[in-house]
């Protein structure tokens, strides 16, 4: 077999784990910092949720124009899509500075508080998991994303008081992927849009894997490429890390990164052909032995096969249902026709 791959990388990326790459690009060793230079930096690297990207443009601009901070924003949808990304790339182009933190971060008023009153005028404030922020912690956000104060009672009983702090304009991007678990209250406060991101497309992941291949300087040829897409389950942050993965295999075993190293790699992983993990497979499985198909309850499932509901719910489902192998009824959850053809299982219709 020729080997050009080797071949290439030989000669072009010698020095992957302690020196400079093809392109320019200064290889970084560590896990955490690879995914933050896999990170598009800016609008015109960001591939897909085009119609998204162009509400958010609109906001911003007329933002602008009127010399205020945009309205609050709230990303919604599976994990991996990309949603932190975004804000970053909102926080960029608005040359404003971003605040990080995460619903469970946010342990007591004071925490949200001392948030609050650190940030500087026209700040943007992201806060991941924003569905895990508790009740009364979300009751002392609503004034600031409303008023800009902040309501604070100091003591208890008949001498309680309220003192009002006016916070410097800022804009909230909340992230979620349990929009359901929102307060309406909560939810009708972001007058910039509630935006629901996608998956991607095949041929978006294909670019997004391209882009993260040359970053990392990894050459794959187009048929690996399309592979590892495939299995991606549709969202960068998947397609990345099968990447990643599939470079170490090679690497390994020296192999050049080409289809048949892709699917070894992932045959190793239990991703099979359809991007299904083992834990999506246990899962139809256990519907399909154990409960003839459904429907049956979220709580039986996760007890039956030993997963967290909210896992279940919030990774596993939104795939199987996008591939049209699980269905949510108001009975229970279903296995469809399809999902028993994938498994190679009998199906019987009710
Ligand atoms: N990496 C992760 N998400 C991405 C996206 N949407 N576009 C480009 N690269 C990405």
């Amino acid at each position: 077999m020729p080997n050009n791959n080797t071949k290439a990388r030989k000669s072009n990326i010698p020095k992957r784990d302690n020196g400079w790459q093809e392109g320019g690009q200064n290889p970084v060793s560590d896990e955490k910092s690879l995914d933050s230079a896999l990170r598009p930096s800016h609008w015109a690297e960001y591939i897909g949720q085009e119609g998204i990207k162009e509400n958010l443009r609109i906001l911003l601009h007329a933002a602008k124009g009127r010399n205020q901070p945009p309205e609050h924003i709230l990303f919604y949808g599976p994990p991996g899509l990309g949603k932190t990304t975004l804000a970053h790339l909102v926080a960029r182009e608005n040359s404003s500075q971003l605040k990080v933190t995460s619903g469970p971060a946010i342990e007591k008023v004071g925490d949200l508080a001392s948030l609050l009153t650190n940030l500087s005028p026209g700040d943007i404030l992201f806060i991941d998991e924003i569905h895990r922020l508790n009740k009364m912690i979300e009751e002392v956000l609503y004034p600031a994303m409303e008023a800009g104060s902040l309501n604070i009672i100091i003591g208890k009983g008949p001498s309680a008081r309220t003192i009002q702090l006016e916070l410097p304009p800022f804009t909230l991007i909340a992230a979620t992927t349990r929009i359901a678990l929102l307060s309406s209250p909560l939810r009708s406060r972001f007058g910039g849009g509630t935006y629901r991101l996608e998956f991607y497309t095949l041929d978006e992941i294909k670019k997004i894997i391209e882009r993260s291949a040359k970053i990392l300087g990894v050459k794959l040829d187009d048929r690996a490429t399309e592979e590892i897409a495939k299995r991606s389950r549709f969202t960068p942050r998947i397609a990345n890390h099968l990447l990643k993965r599939c470079r170490d295999f090679s690497d390994v075993h020296k192999l050049n990164l080409n289809k048949d190293t892709v699917c070894k790699a992932l045959k190793l992983l239990e991703i099979d052909e359809a991007g299904l993990s083992y834990s999506d497979r246990k899962i139809l499985e256990t519907l399909i032995n154990k409960f003839n198909g459904g429907p049956i309850g979220l709580t039986t499932i996760a007890a039956a096969t030993s997963e967290e509901t909210d896992t279940i719910e919030e990774v596993n489902e939104p795939y199987l249902i996008q591939l049209g192998f699980l269905e949510r009824t108001p009975r229970g959850r279903i296995a469809t026709k399809k999902a028993h053809e994938h498994l190679g299982l009998k199906y019987v219709s009710h």
